[in-house]
């Protein structure tokens, strides 16, 4: 007899767009500590029931993340599901606004912020829109604008931590995504004495990359002998199979969703491949928008949290190490004790 899958979260909504017509799912994870929070997402994908899927999915990756920085919130997330053929850049107000809309039916349950496809200011619109719940609008409007420093923060501690502290110089790391979180993560490392390769999509940041001291690469870095690799690009990054084929020591970086499954994580750990996972990485960027926009700390205050992802880190690593299980278990066993 087949059994009912439970729903593991607290709530979803999706609602049709009145204006756009595009399914938006706002999955709430979790509000045991606190508000649920967690990034807009606008992309395209085969169904709306794909959209709602991956909300839940990400947003209970919210929840790990908000646990494990020690924040007072839960985790959420909303997709918008654009149809395959995207969307016509003239009905994007119709849309910011059916999501701002959507949130506000929440009341404040949820609370937003940017991610793929959302900026801050779009965020700066649903905020008006909504009377509040986004994070991260331009400073200029009254937010705390990009995350991007505190990301590349957040992503720095952790690296060190799994490294050894001290210890960059002379590595060999490869950044896979020169955007605005992989730059700022390349200009550190190559500051710290690190030989960084770093590879992109985009060709036409070649120029920008090795002005920056980076070498470029279109090799796939996945498969190259490297100390750390670090995944600065969209999810799904490692499968089974390349996860199987990698040559990195260390893997640690901003992307959300880098295992594509959790056997995943079993294959690198198997191989002696230490994988610290994203919901560990990536908190600088929540930590800096609460911090700054709800939690009052000051620029010194959220820094040392921040930094204390490094801290994290070691915890994370030392759990896994001594019960033998992978490093997304060992931060999912945390985070419920946090
Ligand atoms: N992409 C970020 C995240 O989901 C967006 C965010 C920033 C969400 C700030 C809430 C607050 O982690």
């Amino acid at each position: 007899m087949n059994r009912t899958e439970s729903f593991a979260g607290e709530a979803l909504q999706v609602v049709r767009g009145s204006r756009s017509g595009v399914a938006i799912a706002v999955a709430i994870h979790s509000t045991a500590r606190g508000p649920a929070i967690g990034g807009c997402r606008i992309k395209a994908y085969p169904s709306w029931r794909d959209g709602a899927d991956d909300a839940l999915r990400l947003s209970a990756a919210m929840t790990t993340k908000c646990a494990l920085a020690g924040l007072p919130y839960g985790g959420g997330k909303t997709v918008a599901a654009l149809p395959a053929e995207g969307m016509d850049p003239a009905r994007r107000p119709d849309l910011i606004a059916d999501i701002a809309e959507a949130i506000a039916a929440l009341g404040g349950r949820y609370r937003t912020g940017p991610d793929i496809g959302s900026t801050s200011e779009d965020m700066a619109e649903i905020h008006r829109l909504a009377h509040g719940w986004a994070f991260c609008r331009p400073e200029s409007q009254g937010g705390s604008g990009t995350s991007s420093v505190a990301t590349a923060r957040g992503v720095l501690a952790a690296l060190e931590a799994g490294v050894a502290p001290g210890s960059v110089d002379g590595l060999r790391i490869g950044v896979l995504g020169f955007g605005s979180v992989g730059r700022l993560i390349c200009e550190a490392l190559i500051e710290r004495g690190a030989k960084v390769v770093v590879t992109d999509v985009d060709e036409g940041l070649r120029p920008v990359a090795e002005r920056h001291g980076a070498a470029w690469t279109t090799a796939d870095l996945v498969r190259e002998q490297l100390d750390v690799l670090v995944p600065a690009a969209t999810g799904g990054l490692l499968t089974v199979e390349s996860a199987a084929a990698c040559g990195a020591s260390l893997i640690v970086g901003p992307a959300n969703n880098q295992i594509a499954a959790e056997e995943v994580a079993t294959v690198l750990r198997d191989r002696g491949v230490t994988w610290i996972p994203d919901v560990v990485a990536s908190a600088g960027g929540i930590i800096h928008a609460v911090g700054r926009e709800e939690l009052g700390m000051d620029e010194a205050a959220v820094n040392a949290k921040i930094d204390a992802i490094g801290d994290t880190t070691n915890s994370v690593l030392a759990l896994a190490r001594e019960r033998e299980w992978t490093t997304v278990r060992a931060a999912r066993e945390l985070a419920a004790l946090a």
